[in-house]
């Protein structure tokens, strides 16, 4: 199973992508979670991609893919993968076209997770992110049992450099101009299932699994 969540910053599609890749037995795979270590490894992509991240802007394509392309080639991945914020404008959806055309495969299904752009701001600025998972927390709302702490790495939790309102602010305006016309890209190739994320965790895992049965059903 491959599948693909697309939605603003702040839409929950690292939240809802970890859970769809649990049920499904594949891995989550989060250019932004890739592109996070590299930063906190030092590594040269590390090193290059911290300024455009910091400053809400995409980090170069070919940087991107590197890291993508290394992450796909592992064998956990060989059983299927949720791609969570990758591809991100149309140079990096027709690379992942042709990758698919390559290797022989296809994508199952894209879901759009829409949130108004009042909500992201609040998710964002509450959101405490764990170091060494990546997992993401809204302490005021549901605080983890440890308080500031990572119930399963135990690790001090962490505000992201670029969950400040002028980055998020930043974020949003890439992602209208260069993520969302992405979605048409996939409704004409009849993938594209469309969800709400306003609502518990459970309500919108709900919506993105009846979205990818009903795209699924419709090939
Ligand atoms: P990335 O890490 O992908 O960030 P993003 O797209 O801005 O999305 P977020 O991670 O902020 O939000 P999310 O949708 O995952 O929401 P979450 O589940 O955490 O990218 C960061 C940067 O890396 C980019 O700006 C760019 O520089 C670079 N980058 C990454 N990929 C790239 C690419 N392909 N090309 C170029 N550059 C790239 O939820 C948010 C909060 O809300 C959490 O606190 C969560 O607990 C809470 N929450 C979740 N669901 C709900 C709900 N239903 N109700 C209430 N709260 C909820
Ligand atoms: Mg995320």
């Amino acid at each position: 199973m491959r599948l693909i969540l697309v939605g603003p910053p702040g839409a929950g599609k690292g939240t809802q992508a970890a859970r769809l890749a649990e049920r499904h037995g594949v891995v989550h795979v989060a250019t932004g979670d890739l592109l996070r270590f590299s930063v906190q490894w030092k590594t040269d992509i590390g090193r290059e991609a911290k300024q455009y991240m910091d400053a809400g802007m995409l980090v170069p394509d070919d940087l991107v893919l590197e890291l993508l392309r290394r992450r796909l080639s592992q064998s956990d991945a060989q059983r299927g993968y949720v791609l969570d914020g990758f591809p991100r404008n149309p140079a990096q959806a027709d690379a992942l076209d042709k990758m698919m055309v390559e290797a022989g495969q296809h994508i199952d299904a894209v879901v759009a997770v829409e949130v108004p752009d009042e909500t992201i701001v609040q998710r964002l600025s509450a959101r405490w992110t764990c170091p060494t998972c990546q997992r993401t927390f809204q302490v005021k709302v549901s605080p983890p049992a440890g308080g500031h702490r990572c119930p399963d790495d135990g690790d001090a939790l962490f505000q992201r450099e670029d969950d400040r309102p002028e980055v998020i602010r930043a974020r949003l305006g890439v992602f209208r101009e260069q993520t969302e016309p992405l979605v048409a890209h996939y409704e004409e190739q009849g993938l594209l299932g469309r969800v709400s994320g306003v609502g518990t965790l459970d309500e919108v895992a709900g919506r993105i699994l009846a979205a990818v049965q009903e795209v699924r059903a419709a090939r």
